[in-house]
């Protein structure tokens, strides 16, 4: 049964898959591509690592996360927007890399799988977008075995406040009207994204909300001057 935030994130993703990706990297001057690098150094997947990416979206973490195994491992990628899933299968597939990759739909907070099945679980530009971050990140680690990396890569308020001016100005003024000039609907999601920036939970929140739900050792690491906070730690 989906409440009335998930209707509204999945009717605003389901109409942008196409251009996600170029405009994510647009968007982000190409520092998206160091995040999930970084994500991926953390979770610092084997090569027979079976890998959840929760709320993946178009694949890109999930494709970074399938060159770093070997076609023993597995990445599994679950999100509740089938256009972004279609999206994702069909894009790793032309990489040559659907032999590494599953893809499920479900929602971060009732995963379908069984309890201590994945080496690591990610989630990443996401969190911000899920009903209830507390009931994912207990499915999450629920999901993860036994010293498996739990990590969030999220967009952040960044602390600088001569920097905020500067990004502010961006992401609530530029942002929705670079989008309307793509389309009416990442008009709607650009300016969702800012919205929901401003409402997000901080790093040192997500730590502490890690831990609660089970995450130990937790770390959040801001990058890109604060724009984006991973968070990480190791299942109990
Ligand atoms: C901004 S995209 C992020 C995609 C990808 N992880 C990335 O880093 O580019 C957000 C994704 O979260 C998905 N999503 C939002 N809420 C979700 C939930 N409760 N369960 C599963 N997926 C969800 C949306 O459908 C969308 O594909």
């Amino acid at each position: 049964m989906y409440d009335s935030k998930a209707r509204y994130v999945r009717s605003l993703f389901s109409k942008v898959p196409l251009e996600y990706d170029l405009l994510l990297g647009l968007l982000s001057f190409g520092q998206d591509r160091k995040w999930r690098a970084f994500v991926v150094k953390q979770a610092s997947p084997l090569p027979d690592s079976v890998i959840l990416d929760v709320a993946t979206g178009t694949g890109l973490l999930a494709a970074d996360f399938a060159r770093a195994i070997a076609d023993r491992g597995l990445v599994v990628g679950v999100d509740l927007t089938l256009s972004m899933l279609q999206t994702a299968r069909e894009r790793l597939k032309e990489r040559g890399l659907e032999g590494r990759t599953d893809w499920v739909l479900a929602r971060a907070e009732n995963l379908p799988f069984k309890t201590g099945c994945f080496r690591s679980a990610s989630i990443s530009l996401a969190l911000r977008n899920v009903s209830d971050a507390r009931l994912t990140f207990r499915e999450m680690a629920r999901a993860t075995s036994q010293g498996g990396v739990v990590i969030s890569l999220d967009f952040a308020r960044p602390p600088n406040r001569a920097f905020q001016l500067f990004y502010y100005d961006y992401l609530l003024g530029l942002f929705p009207i670079f989008g309307r000039i793509a389309s009416q609907a990442w008009g709607r999601t650009l300016s969702y994204l800012g919205r929901s920036i401003l409402k997000s939970r901080t790093g040192i929140q997500i730590a502490a909300l890690m831990i609660e739900e089970g995450v130990q050792d937790t770390k959040p690491v801001p990058l890109t001057q604060g724009i984006v906070c991973a968070v990480y730690g190791k299942k109990r």
